[in-house]
């Protein structure tokens, strides 16, 4: 039951993606099924028990995250009020508000908050910000623990210090799944730096 209803809520927001994202129009930057199958599929290997989203704009990665976990919650920052009111509604609709808390302001001020310790962190919020939001989520980390990172051929240029930060520190095993156009990085936490 859960499983259809968040299968509708992911339809409904896929149509409203496809109709929104024309020039002129205010996107909605959703994951999307096929870079989501890499989310899915990391989500449904790990099975993680705490996970931090950083990004949530209507719910649609956090159901896509939800409906695949057998146990373990979500916490999803989003700094834009009315994004939160529809990301709430969605979770809601989907029958997955008991697995995913939504919180409202910008994620380098929740973060230090935040008490952990999280075992999978999905990163899709400002583009320049990727490595800001990595370390200051690096203390509530456990130490062997998955980023799943977003936009990360599109936005490459954006993110280059991130991108070096997991894929040449000692600190991670990191790779990317390319879908030409954009791209998911996928980076295991291996040694907590001193
Ligand atoms: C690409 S969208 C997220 C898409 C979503 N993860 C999905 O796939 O369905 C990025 C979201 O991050 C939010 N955002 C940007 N900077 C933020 C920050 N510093 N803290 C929290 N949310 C932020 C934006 O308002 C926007 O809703």
């Amino acid at each position: 039951m859960i499983f259809n209803n968040a299968e509708k809520v992911l339809n409904e927001i896929e149509k409203a993606a496809q109709a929104q994202n024309k020039p002129g129009n205010v996107m909605l930057p959703i994951i999307g099924r096929e870079k989501g199958s890499v989310l899915e599929d990391v989500i449904k290997k790990v099975q993680p028990t705490n996970v931090l989203e950083i990004g949530t704009l209507v719910g649609y990665s956090a159901i896509l995250m939800a409906k695949n976990m057998r146990k373990g919650k979500i916490t999803t920052i989003e700094a834009l009020k009315k994004n939160r009111e529809a990301a709430k509604l969605n979770i809601e609709r989907a029958g997955l508000s008991k697995k995913v808390e939504i919180m409202h302001g910008n994620a380098l001020d929740i973060i230090p908050a935040l008490e952990g310790p999280f075992d999978f962190v999905f990163i899709d919020a400002e583009k320049t910000e990727y490595l800001r939001y990595l370390k200051a989520a690096e203390t509530k980390m456990t130490k062997n623990a998955v980023v799943v990172a977003d936009n990360v051929k599109r936005f490459e240029k954006e993110m280059k210090d991130f991108l070096k930060y997991v894929r040449e520190s000692d600190n991670y095993r990191s790779a990317l799944h390319d879908f030409g156009a954009d791209g998911v990085e996928v980076s295991r936490r291996i040694r907590i730096a001193l």
